[in-house]
């Protein structure tokens, strides 16, 4: 076996197929590789990746499972459950980059609202899913602010398990909810915030025995660290100076900090690029333990448009404090306002993405302002959700305001003279 379950801090092992989320002391687990044995069984090389073609359930695939040797080395083929993830574009725009201050050619924007149901979770929700299903588990669970549900969603219903989600009452996008209940899964909507169906989910772990897909579950993480690994391919390996990302639960934060660290020790890159993760003002607990040097992680009462960010007490907070120590990462807070106006811009681009994937580029926009982001640096924001996720936010912006890239509907009489007064 080249993977182990390994606790973040003081490395305690336990097997591979043990069904555990935690350490004996509660310290949340790493999938953790043996990358000198995996480097010599596979060469593995950035050529490797470069000149693999890979084939999953009889097509090319691509994606995820392209790097299957980093994620899940030793899984059988057949066990795999997936909807081809991943592949998604790397977009530049000229109007984005302009508004930024950036140039054309070294911005970049990773759509991950291009995956099967719409969020990168699929991603990570590949892996977790055939690992559910290897380990014999009946039920899965998760707690969501709606990106997680859906995919959940779907992939209980392509692997046959009984599916049970828990998400916030009267906070959960529309485009997302519908997901969940089209998909045929158990939609419990609970009289409380993200926070608590994500403590009631750990308990229902511990208790009731339910196998959690939420992102502490370790193998979502490893299906996550492929936008990483898939950026840089697209890149030709060029490591750009930047990735920018929103933060909510801090699972990309800790699977992208991960990917970084085994492309590193596998001499896939020979330097780091730096984080930036971008939370909303009203749920930013990861920005304020940054501003007091990670002392401590004081949780708070959520509150944001961006309601797929909408957390208080981020399940994976110490993997993520490892994640910026390996790349000199910094935390960047956004409020509402910037984020709907980045958004506004990345939509009217033709490109479009939901509100919590914008606070991406709303923090790019503040930190170049504030200098941090230099206007010559290479930078890849990661989108993590598709526009019709969230129509609720888009109608409200359109039709309601005056001001800015507001585009509101016409009404007109039947009649061609009232269209010709628009040409
Ligand atoms: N962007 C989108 C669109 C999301 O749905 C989420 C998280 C995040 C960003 C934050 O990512 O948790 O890895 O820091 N959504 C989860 C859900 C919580 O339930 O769908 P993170």
């Amino acid at each position: 076996m080249s993977s182990i379950l390994k606790a973040v801090h003081s490395g305690t092992e336990y097997p591979i197929d043990q069904v555990r989320f935690t350490s004996d002391a509660g310290e949340l687990l790493d999938v953790a590789h043996d990358l000198d044995e995996l480097r010599s069984r596979y060469k593995i090389s950035r050529e490797y990746f470069q000149k693999k073609r890979s084939i999953i359930n009889d097509q090319p695939s691509g994606g995820v499972w392209h790097f299957k040797e980093l994620v899940m080395p030793d899984l059988h083929d057949d066990h795999i459950v997936s909807k081809m993830e991943g592949n998604t574009r790397l977009y530049r725009s000229r109007s984005v980059a302009a508004w930024l201050g950036l140039k054309y050619e070294k911005f970049f924007l990773k759509h991950e609202g291009e995956n099967p149901t719409g969020s990168f979770k699929d991603r990570g929700m590949t892996v977790a899913i055939t690992m559910a299903k290897l380990l014999r588990q009946k039920a899965v669970t998760c707690a969501s602010t709606g990106n997680t549900s859906a995919s959940l969603a779907a992939y209980a219903a392509e692997a046959g398990l009984t599916g049970i989600v828990l998400i916030p009452k009267g906070n959960v996008a529309v485009g997302k909810i519908s997901q969940a209940l089209a998909y045929g899964t158990k939609t419990l909507v609970v009289n409380g915030d993200f926070d608590d169906c994500m403590r009631m989910i750990r308990e229902a772990q511990e208790r009731l025995a339910a196998y959690p897909l939420n992102s502490i579950n370790p193998f979502r993480l490893e299906g996550q660290k492929t936008i990483i690994w898939e950026t840089l391919l697209q890149l030709n390996w060029k490591v750009p100076d930047w990735f920018v990302f929103p933060g909510g639960n801090l699972g990309n934060t800790s699977a992208f900090g991960k990917a970084l660290f085994e492309a590193y020790e596998l001499g896939l890159i020979d330097r780091m690029p730096r984080f930036a993760v971008i939370q909303a003002a009203g749920a930013s607990p990861f920005y304020r333990a940054y501003k007091d040097h990670f002392a401590s992680l004081t949780t708070q009462k959520a509150d944001t448009i961006a309601t797929a960010i909408k957390i208080g007490d981020p399940v994976n907070y110490p993997k993520a404090v490892r994640a910026l120590k390996w790349t000199n990462g910094i935390v960047e807070s956004v409020t509402d306002e910037e984020i709907l106006e980045a958004k506004a811009y990345i939509d009217a681009a033709g490109i479009g993405a939901e509100p919590a994937s914008c606070a991406t580029v709303a923090g790019v926009k503040k930190l170049i302002g504030s200098g941090e982001i230099k206007p010559k640096e290479t930078v890849v924001g990661i989108l993590t959700g598709n526009i019709l996720k969230d129509p609720q936010v888009i109608v409200d912006y359109h039709f309601h305001r005056t001001t800015g890239l507001a585009n509101p509907p016409h009404d007109i009489e039947a009649d061609i003279q009232q269209l010709q007064m628009f040409l």
